[in-house]
């Protein structure tokens, strides 16, 4: 069995892989084992019923990563940039799984969402690639959701304007919101207990609250999120984008094989991605410019049958409240895809609402099912 390094399995993505390694029933076809930053020696853990023979390892000594046939790692950008040059210099010919971005938009790697771009990564793989990286989550979730009108080559360019979860933002930032909610509702229990009291002198204590200088907004960098939004995701990029923003462009012509992003053949994607009050379900409004009028029937087909994941919403009130939210679609590997209507544009204008889960298709997902494809 192929020896595989596993790397950031305690982080929240890192949870979430395991979680799904466990259920898929990954680990009986390989050999685990655990590396660690902090606790190499101490005893590794089991997952999938499968007891590793070696202790944690030194996730940072490259000789014990060197046996590895493959590297799985949700440890994030900062390891990699410590760790993979000097692997590769040292001579390592395995492969590499990343959830990071750092490697992302090199050359010599691919982004990884075979239900989406499983011809790229075959190519790749035939002509002896060895970098297998997840996509930015927003750019993954967006193709599960409407890789079909890609695929069928329908596609002009892509507004896509996003609805954020905390999990994006990191484990801290979910507890941070929580935090905040609390807080909100503390500031006005007793009002909300009386159902005379009045909804404006509520709404001022609400406002004072998130304003005043001991509500906890560290890990927002100091933006209440809870009854608020927060429109700028990452760092401020080029032309105006956030890095987010340019991951939409960036990453989504990369991973379908195209041309880069603002060069003669790839598509245009953009939009303004901003933070919401979800948990882990991003969400993202999007305008689809088509290349010609296809009629809406033959667009819902499309999209429903390009993977057997996404699932198409009819554009109907009651469906749409039930089915279509981060609250109905947490925790599952269901991508619906719902509000398909043709905009007042014009006949070639796509309206689609998506939701997904960040941490499943979002980050760990598509690793494991590289995994997969490698052990094949
Ligand atoms: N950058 C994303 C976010 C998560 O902040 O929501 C990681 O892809």
């Amino acid at each position: 069995k192929p020896r595989v390094g596993l790397i950031g399995w305690r982080g929240m993505v890192g949870s979430v892989l395991m979680q799904r390694m466990t259920e898929a029933g990954d680990f009986a076809h390989i050999e685990p084992v655990y590396f660690s930053t902090s606790a190499a020696g101490k005893p590794a853990p089991t997952f999938g019923g499968v007891t590793p023979e070696l202790p944690l390892q030194d996730a940072y000594d490259i000789d014990a990563l060197k046996p590895m046939d493959i590297i799985v790692t949700c440890q994030g950008g900062d390891y990699t940039k410590a760790v993979y040059r000097k692997l590769r210099d040292a001579g390592w010919q395995g492969h590499w799984i990343d959830a990071a971005s750092a490697l992302r938009m090199q050359p010599h790697t691919v982004i990884v969402l075979d239900p989406v771009n499983r011809p790229v990564i075959d190519a790749a793989l035939a002509n002896g690639g060895r970098d297998w990286i997840g996509g930015n989550c927003t750019v993954s979730l967006m193709l599960m959701a409407i890789g079909g009108l890609f695929q069928a080559g329908l596609v002009e360019w892509v507004s896509a304007m996003t609805y954020q979860a905390a999990s994006g933002a990191g484990a801290q930032n979910m507890r941070e919101l929580l935090q905040q909610m609390g807080r909100l509702y503390q500031a006005v229990e007793q009002e909300l207990a009386d159902p005379a009291s009045a909804i404006l002198e509520i709404d001022r204590k609400v406002t004072e609250t998130m304003r005043s200088p001991d509500f906890p907004t560290q890990h927002f960098r100091g933006a209440p999120l809870a009854g608020s939004l927060i429109p700028w995701i990452d760092v401020p990029v080029e032309h105006g984008q956030s890095k987010e923003e340019w991951k939409g462009g960036a990453e989504c012509n990369k991973i379908l094989g195209l041309p880069p992003f603002r060069s003669p053949g790839s598509i245009p994607i953009d939009g303004i991605c901003v933070r919401i009050g979800a948990m882990r379900c991003h969400s993202q409004g999007l305008t689809i410019k088509l290349k010609r009028d296809v009629p809406l029937t033959e667009l819902e087909a499309l999209i429903a049958n390009a993977n057997e994941w996404v699932k198409v919403v009819p554009n109907e009130r009651e469906i749409t409240e039930r089915e279509l939210t981060p609250a109905a679609v947490s925790g599952t590997l269901t991508v619906p895809v719902g509000r398909l209507h043709k905009l007042a544009m014009g006949p070639e204008y796509l309206g689609a609402f998506t939701v997904g889960d960040q941490l499943l298709w979002g980050a760990a997902e598509p690793l494991r099912r590289m995994l997969r494809i490698l052990l094949e």
